[in-house]
């Protein structure tokens, strides 16, 4: 008999709203699923706190997520992947797909300039996108900023505000941004920021970010598996543990991401 059946739902986890983004692009090319949307809002954010507190609080949302018998899971979270994700492949009998900043695709597209990346201080810190640096040799054609809070103007539904603006202005302060032809999004809650950076970088900067290539593997995965879905679109949407209950402004905030 088999222990995975295809009908059973993807868990897709954060530990907010980022991860939505993430969802949006795997609901475009995977619309047969059942899927659990889990934020960890109450341990939220994550990218400012010591890694081994995220490490557990990860740990009880993946569980969390078994426990709903879901047959895949995409850890939508880069602070999380660069920490948990080897703990999480290792505890599950899954597929586990993680979500790293896009460097490579930043690489392969590089025009004349630097390539920056933004991500959580943890995502910064972590060998996990240093060592992706160096085996791509583009250690000193990158620079990385921390903007942590981002997660929290997202977490308010605040994309565009002048107060927005001025925040990535100040951060941006010590960087000459005519220095860069790539920007990389490293963290999923700053994917809703595209717009008030696209305003802010000039426009010969490519706004780059991995969710495309997440959705992709992922359907790589389960076709690979036999494990693809004929269900009609379901998304269930949980804060730590919680069903949510502002589920039909979070199905705004996905059908509204482009
Ligand atoms: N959305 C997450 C990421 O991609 C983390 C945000 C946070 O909680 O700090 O890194």
């Amino acid at each position: 008999m088999r222990l995975i059946m295809n009908n059973q739902p993807i868990g897709i986890f954060d530990s907010g709203i980022g991860g939505i983004t993430v969802l949006k692009k795997i609901i475009e090319i995977l619309p047969n699923e059942e899927y659990i949307y889990y934020a960890d809002t109450k341990n939220a954010p994550y990218g400012i706190k010591p890694k081994d507190e995220v490490k557990r609080h990860i740990q009880e949302s993946i569980k969390f997520l078994i426990s709903q018998k879901v047959k895949a899971i995409v850890v939508a979270c880069n602070t999380a992947t660069s920490i948990a994700i080897k703990d999480i492949r290792k505890k599950c009998k899954i597929p586990i797909v993680g979500i790293e900043p896009a460097a490579k695709t930043a690489v392969e597209r590089r025009k004349n300039k630097k390539i920056l990346i933004m991500a959580t201080p943890i995502t910064i810190r972590e060998e996990k996108l240093n060592d992706l640096l160096k085996s791509l040799s583009a250690q000193n054609s990158t620079d990385l900023i921390a903007m942590p809070k981002l997660v929290e103007f997202a977490e308010n539904r605040e994309f565009e505000s002048d107060k927005v603006k001025q925040y990535i202005k100040k951060e941006l302060k010590e960087y000459n941004i005519d220095d860069y032809s790539e920007l990389v999004l490293g963290c999923t809650h700053f994917l809703f920021f595209k717009k008030a950076l696209s305003d802010i970088f000039p426009d010969s900067v490519e706004i780059i970010d991995g969710s495309i290539g997440v959705a992709k593997r992922l359907k790589n995965i389960l076709q690979e598996q036999d494990l693809l879905g004929n269900n009609i679109l379901n998304i269930k949407y949980y804060y730590s543990g919680e069903r949510a209950e502002n589920e039909e402004e979070l199905n705004e905030l996905l059908i509204s991401y482009k």
